[in-house]
Formats: C-alpha cells, structure tokens, sequence
C-alpha cells in the first residue's frame, strides 16, 4: 500500500493522506539553522547543534505521535470552525491535503469547507531563519472572513536540560513582545548572546506568549482556547512555557488569494551590543529588525525557493543516470544525493529517531558519510576532513565522537573503537580520488585539537595505519578494543549492570579479543594509504604500507577463514565469533562484504564462497541480516549485540548499512544480476508499494530493517541518519554502473544485470563532464563474454581507465559496449 508518489521531474516526494504509518519527514537548511518538518508540520529547529541550541520543543515518544512543531490554525470567523492545514493537532477532516517534499522545502496544502491554503516551508539560503509562507484562497462564493493562528513552544535551549530541570526552567522563560514580534529571550539576560523570534507578514491583530493562555487549563494543542474563540490576550509568559502565537484576520472575496508569512528566527548580537539602549535591559532588536522586516515582503519566498532549487539542480548535475529503472534513477539523480547531505551535515544527531542531544558526529560515521559524495561538495569535504583528522588522538586513535559546536573530541564517550582511524585513510581517499587535491596531505592538522601540534595531514594517515599496527593479538589480527564497525560486539566489557553503557563501560583487562573485521578494513586502507604514499613519492612509507598489507592478509588467511566464510572476531579469551563452531551468530555479514573490498581471497575463491554463503544463510527478501542465528539470550562476552530481541538492530536486524557491501562483493566477483537484485531489496523506492509493511518514508533509506528473526520483519525503522546512504551511493553509481573516479582518470567498468540493455550518464569529473553511454552488443563483430569496448571521443582505448583529458577540456564523450 502507498500514501504517494514520486514526481520524478520536480524531485519531489508527494504524500496524499496524513496519517502515513510514522511521520515522514523532509529537512530544511543546510547550513546552520536546520529543521526537521514532517508530512503534518510537526518537528523542531535548532541553530547547528540540535542540543544545546534548540528553538523549538519536540517530544519524542508523544501519543499521539508528531504533535508539536509548526502549529498552523485556520479559522472562519463566521462559523467558528478552525482546523490545521497539516491535519495535526487538530486532526479535523481535510476536503484534500498533499505534502510535497523537496530538496530543502516542504510544501502542505489543503482544503476545508471551501478555503484552501497551501504552506510553502523553507530555510533561506544564507539565513538563519525558516518560513512559513501560507497562500489562502477563497474557492467560496461568498467573502470569508478568516483567522490565521501561527504557534511555536519555544525550548529553552539546551534541550536536554529543557526537557529534565524543570525545577530551574520553570522559572526562567522570558519574553519581550516589540511591534507584533515575539522575542523569545530566556536567559538572555545574563550569558546568552542569542535570541529567537516569531512573526508575521500581515498586521498582528493579537498575540499570547503564555501556553496555558493561548490553550487554557488542561488543554491541548488540538483544541487552543483563543481558536476556539478566536481573540488573544496578549499574554505576557513569565517563566513557565513562552510560546510565540500570533493571529492575523483577512476577509477574501470570492477567488481571491492572499499570502501571510510567519517567519521563525534567530539572532546573535555581539556581547557589547545585547541591550538598546546600553545597560538598559531591552533587548537589542535592531539587528533581528532588519531581518524580519526583509521577510515581510511578499515574493520573497518564491525567490528563495528558486534559489534553492537552482542549488540543488547544480550540486545534481555532478552525476545524472538514466537507466530505465525508475528506483536506480530517482534514487541516484535525486534522493540519495540529498539523503547524503542531511547525513552529512547532522552526522546521527537528529531525527525522528535521533533526539538531537545524544550523539555528536560520529568520527567513523562522519568519515563514511564522506564516501560516494565528494563530487557533490567537495570544498566542504575538504573542512570536513581537516576537521575530523583535528580531533586524532596523537596515537593515532580516535575520539568516536566529536561536537559539532566546539569541533572538539567528546570525552563523554571516549575512544578506544578501533576501526575509528582506518575510516580516516579512506575518506581521503575518497576525497584525492575525487579531486586530485594532493595540497590537502600537507594541510597542518593538530592532534586532539591542541594549539601547536599540527603536523601535515599525511602523518595522520601514517598514524592512523601505525594505531592498528601497534595493537595486534595473538593471531596477528587487530585487538578489537571497545568495538569495531559494529558498536554492539563489546567484546571486552562483560557487561552485568543494567542500563550501563556498552561503550563506555570500562573494560576487562588482559583480553586478546581481535576483529577480523578491522584486519579486512585495514588490508583495505593500507592499501589506500600506500597509493598515497607512492603520490608523495615516500617509497619507503609506500613498501611499509605493502608489507603491512602481505602480513595481514597472512593473518587473515591463517586465522581468519572458517571453512566456508569469514570469521567475525576472536573473543576476550580467543574463542571463534561468526563461525561453524558457535551455536548461535554462527555467520556475520561483516567481513564478507570487507573481504571483497579489500581484494582479499579473492585468488583463492574463497571470497566467492563466503558470498554465497551470504546469500544462502543471511538474504532475506527485504535486505541481507546480520547474522544467522540470531542470538536468543543475552551473553555477556558479546555485549550489546545480543540485548537487542532477536531481528532487530545489530542482534540479526537487516542492517542496511552493510548491504552495499555485499552488492560490491558480487561486483566484484562478477555477479551482476545479484549485485541489482540485493540493491533493489533494501532501495526505499522499489520497497514503496509495501510501505504499510516498511512503514519509513520511501524516498530514504533507513539503517534498519526488521530481520526475518522479528516478528515485524520488513519493518525499517531509523530512517534517514545512517551510513547506508553513502555507501548505497558507492555501489550503485560506483560498483553497479562503474562509474569510479580514480587518481589517474574516472573509470568507467559497469557491473549491469543482462536484462538491462544499458544506460546513459552525465558525470562532472575534475572539471570535465562525461558524458557516458552503455549498451549491450557490440557494432564490431561478437565479443567475448564480460569483455568491454571502450569508445573515448569517437577512438577505442584499452582497458575502462579514461585518461584526464587536457586541463580546461569541457566535455569527453564516452561510448562503452558491453558483450
Ligand atoms: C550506527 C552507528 C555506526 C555503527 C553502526 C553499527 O549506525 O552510527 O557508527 O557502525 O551503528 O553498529
Ligand atoms: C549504534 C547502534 C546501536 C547502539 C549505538 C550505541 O547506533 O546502531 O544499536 O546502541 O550505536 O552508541
């Protein structure tokens, strides 16, 4: 079953009834302030860190669910009757409703009795503000006379503080009411340089600022007493809850449309600057002024969104495909691209299953989230990746995470995940590959963001290898430390107390536990770091790189094959985990796919069989689990993975994340039909037509989808922050259509399915677009089975490396015809 469709040509997702199975939520802003609006308007604001500078309230966990955010009321003052355009809270019935999600805009329109408004929300470029801009119509025969009511609850900032310390936050919510502006300006008065803001387009015609007066005792937001009756008080909050709700009237003749705009902001002053005038206590609005009165014009909106759609229109022509399969197209031309943005730009901090103020960026995470999508924004790839190495531990180790506010390691959390570093070497990888910018490896880069320690970026890459070097067990394999890849395998914590941390937990000393995951990892980044290396001209760096390379696929082959699959990891005390020997979590996902990726076993065949053997144990039809079985007690030398209930999360849940892994795996090795058939399993867009199954919003992939263990299997839940969005981007446009940047050219090798007859692409590659056409049969007499011809600008090449052309050469044409 569907709740909408794709509109393909204006890449946009369109809901027609509101009560999808979760709220399906778009994000607005991209640079710092950020929105979360879902299909009903509800979510919240925040100005770049979702924690301690949130701008609206969210409860998570609500029944019902998705009822705070944008509140939005309109009333016909001749009946009395006032519903909500989005439906919530109110919920009253709709003559019709669409949400349209685009690329940083959502759109809600709506009818009722007659009077139709359509809400266009976005974040303007370069502001740090949102709009809500309301067209209402009068499709009546007779004037309306109407009331439109705009509404936020403002947090108190910091939303974890906001949401526990009630007995401080309840006496500290402060207003400041300024020519039909609200002000919310709590603890403005002393440290706060800061302050946000609600208003209006149209003349105010009344305001409260209090919760309880704008809905009365004992009311909700689905029935506001000053709706109901359609007059405010203007209400002035004194601690409490401060909310901004304003009300304007219109009359509208028959077919007559009008625009009224609230707009929601955020303002910093300079500390010299707060009051007007000087050492009075009224804040100084001039600044937020200027700002509002710009967006009270009307057309304004409408450049904005122009703006921003010509944005994402460029930023999108890096890579265009068109394949003939509808999935492939609008995944890779539209929304998975913007699916890497968002994660890119708020890491796993918020969503509707991220509540903003738990996780920072994550330093694996927001180094994978880098992988695919370079050619998207490469300059910010570049700060982001100098940002990530600032935080390096000068062993070489890693933060797991840092704050996005202060760019500073997060000791909460610690380090000791020893994967952390080898994603480093593969994001700038990713990133030289990209971009040819080789400068970036002598950028001067602290460790642990420390004044004076900066040395180039490369020796952070030496570092990086040197960390998994220095810590090997017993089989020569890397010590797995507090986890690997996956956050659950905690196999030195022996964790009997509930409710501890897994990841913070300490950890029983004199363990050997080794991943044999991290030794695949590292087999895969050495590689890398040694193709660097020979760049630069640093042999000896490079045969280093090589050596540790042999020696760890030694290890790998010794003690890391089972008979028939990779094993996972050893554990505390040298026991196989992932193999034929355990009763449960016998085969792990993991190091199958990492094998491949790594080039490892593959001479031998047995990267071949540990595929097919993740075909035969873990694939289900909705994506490939984990692990089989799934763990159905709790064992306390794994840790986390075995709390979860069997089929979900990392305990045997399809965790899609690792899905693309494989699909590169049966590239690879040269399956091409499966490599499409395991992306089209978990692909949100083919799984639309079961969305009362999946339940997430069809247009983004989501980490995790119940495993065949659950009883809910299909179910997707975490839907939006997850690395499953880079690493799709890499298989499909890298692996499956092969279009691959390389440091000497982009390669060019599709790995497509038989019954795809071939595909054209536009790629923009260090300032040349590519323009890529594939066909199946050759025009040259037969050719042998997987065997390629190669066209470049109307002459044939050997092999599918196309060379740089001349620097400043516009366009290369690429003709590949496949046997
Ligand atoms: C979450 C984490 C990621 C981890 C994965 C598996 O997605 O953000 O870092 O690799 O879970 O545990
Ligand atoms: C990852 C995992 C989750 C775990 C968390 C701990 O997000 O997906 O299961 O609880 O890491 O930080």
């Amino acid at each position: 079953m569907r709740y909408g469709h794709f509109d393909d040509e204006e890449r946009e997702y369109v809901i027609t009834r509101p009560d999808t199975p979760l709220p399906w939520i778009n994000y607005l802003g991209s640079e710092d302030y950020f929105a979360l609006v879902s299909n009903t308007a509800g979510g919240y604001s925040f100005y770049r860190d979702a924690r301690l500078r949130r701008l609206i309230r969210y409860r998570y966990n609500n029944a019902p669910l998705d009822v705070g955010g944008r509140f939005l009321y309109v009333r016909d003052d001749d009946s009395g009757d006032y519903w909500n355009p989005g439906w919530q809270p109110t919920q009253r019935e709709l003559d019709d409703y669409t949400c349209r999600h685009g690329l940083g805009y959502t759109v809600i329109a709506a009818g009722r009795g007659g009077i139709r408004t359509e809400t266009l929300y976005l974040v303007p470029p370069g502001e740090t503000l949102e709009v809500w801009r309301t067209r209402v119509t009068n499709e009546r025969s007779v004037p309306a006379r109407l009331s439109l009511f705009g509404a936020v609850e403002f947090c108190l900032w910091d939303a974890q503080d906001d949401a526990t310390n009630f007995q401080r936050n309840l006496s500290t919510g402060e207003v400041h009411v300024e020519d039909g502006v609200v002000y919310h300006v709590t603890e403005y008065r002393e440290r706060r340089d800061h302050f946000a803001w609600f208003a209006c387009s149209t003349p105010m015609q009344g305001f409260e600022t209090s919760r309880e007066a704008f809905l009365g005792a004992y009311r909700g937001w689905e029935r506001p007493i000053a709706v109901e009756g359609g007059a405010m008080s203007g209400s002035i909050a004194n601690g409490w809850q401060p909310v901004g709700a304003l009300q304007t009237t219109l009359v509208l003749e028959p077919g007559e449309s009008r625009d009224v705009t609230f707009v929601l902001g955020y303002t910093e002053n300079p500390a010299d600057r707060k009051f007007d005038p000087p050492g009075s206590r009224r804040p100084n609005t001039s600044g937020a002024r200027a700002v509002i009165d710009r967006y009270r014009q009307t057309g304004r909106a409408d450049a904005d969104l122009a703006a921003l759609r010509a944005g994402w229109e460029e930023r999108l022509r890096s890579l265009q495909v068109a394949t003939g399969d509808p999935h492939v197209d609008r995944m890779v031309n539209t929304w998975n691209p913007y699916q890497c943005m968002v994660t890119f730009n708020l890491s796993r901090s918020a969503s509707m299953f991220e509540s903003g103020i738990g996780r920072g960026m994550g330093f694996r995470d927001s180094n994978q989230d880098l992988l695919g999508f370079v050619h998207v924004i490469p300059e910010r790839a570049r700060a982001r990746i100098l940002d990530i190495a600032a935080t390096q531990l000068p062993d070489g180790g890693a933060y797991h995470q840092y704050q996005p506010l202060t760019k500073r390691g997060n000791d909460d959390i610690g380090a000791g995940f020893n994967d952390d570093p080898a994603w480093l070497v593969l994001a700038v990888a990713a990133y030289l590959k990209e971009t040819g910018d080789l400068a970036i490896l002598d950028e001067p880069v602290t460790w642990d963001n420390a004044e004076g320690s900066e040395t180039p970026l490369h020796d952070h890459l030496r570092r990086s290898i040197d960390f998994t070097l220095d810590r090997l067990g017993p089989h020569g394999l890397p010590l797995i430390g507090r986890a690997d890849w996956n956050d659950c395998l905690n196999l030195n914590v022996f964790s009997d107390q509930p409710g501890e941390s897994f990841q913070t937990a300490p950890n029983r000393p004199g363990g050997v536990a080794e991943s044999v995951f991290i030794a695949g990892l590292f087999v895969l980044a050495a590689r890398e770091a040694e193709a660097i290396a020979h760049l630069r001209g640093e042999e000896a760096e490079a045969s280093r790189c090589r050596d540790a390379v042999a020696t760890m696929t030694a290890a790998i082959e010794a003690h890391g094959w089972d008979g028939a699959w990779y094993r996972r990891a050893y554990d505390h005390v040298g026991t196989p985990v992932g193999s034929a020997s355990n009763e449960e979590g016998q085969i792990y996902i993991e190091p199958q796919g990492m094998m491949a990726m790594a080039g490892v076993g593959l001479a031998d065949g047995r990267t071949r069989t540990a595929i097919a053997s993740v075909r035969e144990r873990l694939a289900t039809p909705h994506g490939i689990v984990l692990h089989q079985p799934a763990y159905a007690s709790y064992h306390l030398e794994l840790g986390e993975i075995s709390s979860y209930p069997p089929g979900y999360k990392e305990n045997a849940g399809i965790f899609c994340h690792t899905n693309p892994w494989l699909m590169i795996g049966e590239v690879i090795t040269g399956n091409a039909e499966g490599a499409l058939d395991y992306y089209l399993r978990i692909n949100p867009s083919a799984r639309e037509a079961i969305s009362d199954v999946h339940r997430c919003e069809p247009y983004v992939y989501a980490q995790m989808i119940a495993g065949r263990d659950a009883p809910t299997h299909g179910e997707a839940k975490n839907s939006w922050l997850t690395g499953t969005a880079a690493w799709n981007m890499v298989a499909i446009s890298q692996w499956i259509l092969g279009i691959r940047p390389e440091q000497d050219g982009l390669r060019v090798e599709p790995v497509i399915p038989g019954y795809w007859t071939g595909f054209r692409a536009t790629r923009q590659f260090r300032g040349t677009t590519y323009e890529i056409e594939v066909a199946r049969g050759t025009r040259r007499g037969p050719a042998a089975t997987g065997s390629v011809e190669v066209v470049v600008d109307g002459r044939p090449i050997d092999g599918t490396l196309i060379p740089l052309p001349q620097p400043g050469t516009p366009r290369v044409r690429v003709e590949i015809r496949l046997a």
